[in-house]
């Protein structure tokens, strides 16, 4: 399955990162085909044409399954993740399952994902059947949180649960 890993935190190799590359493999039994840094695009994401960027939207445009991961800021996603999402026309992703993770210090913004995020996705043309993941950053390698989102976004995503992975 080609599942690709979209990182919206300004800093390169971050927990956000590593949190999603974990969601990939736990709901799909493998590793991500590519992971789009947009730390490593930053300002070239508002300059039209730029190749690296293009080369990005590409793998999105290709995938069979994206993780949009971000750290919470101020209740929502990060800009940088804004930035990118905006080179994608209306209805662009018609047809591409997504799933949502964001990072984040309190609960009080755990449906930040469902509520901020969803709504652009479904603007470019995503599907999200699964509700937005929303892990603690104190506790994201093993909260509770994940174990009950995975039963419920692998049938949601036709995904065999977990221990049915050929
Ligand atoms: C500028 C800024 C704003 C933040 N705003 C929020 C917030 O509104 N809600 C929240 O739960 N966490 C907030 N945080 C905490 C980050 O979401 C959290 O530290 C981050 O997701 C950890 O991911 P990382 O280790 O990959 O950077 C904020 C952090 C920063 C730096």
């Amino acid at each position: 399955m080609n599942v690709v890993v979209v990182v919206g935190n300004p800093k390169r190799g971050s927990r956000t990162r590593q949190a999603a590359e974990m969601v990939a493999q736990r709901l799909t039994g493998g590793q991500p085909q590519s992971v789009v840094e947009l730390a490593d695009l930053g300002a070239r994401l508002l300059v039209p044409g730029d190749p690296d960027v293009t080369m990005a939207k590409q793998a999105v445009l290709e995938a069979e399954l994206v993780v949009f991961a971000t750290p919470t800021f101020k209740a929502t996603y990060s800009g940088l993740l804004k930035l990118f999402l905006d080179c994608f026309a209306a209805g662009e992703l018609a047809g591409t399952p997504a799933v949502t993770l964001m990072l984040g210090a309190s609960p009080r913004h755990a449906l930040a994902g469902e509520h901020t995020l969803k709504p652009v996705l479904s603007e470019i043309g995503c599907s999200c059947p699964a509700p937005a993941l929303f892990l603690l950053e104190s506790e994201w390698e093993s909260g509770p949180e994940l174990e009950a989102w995975l039963a419920r976004a692998a049938p949601a995503h036709r995904i065999p649960a977990p221990g049915e992975h050929p």
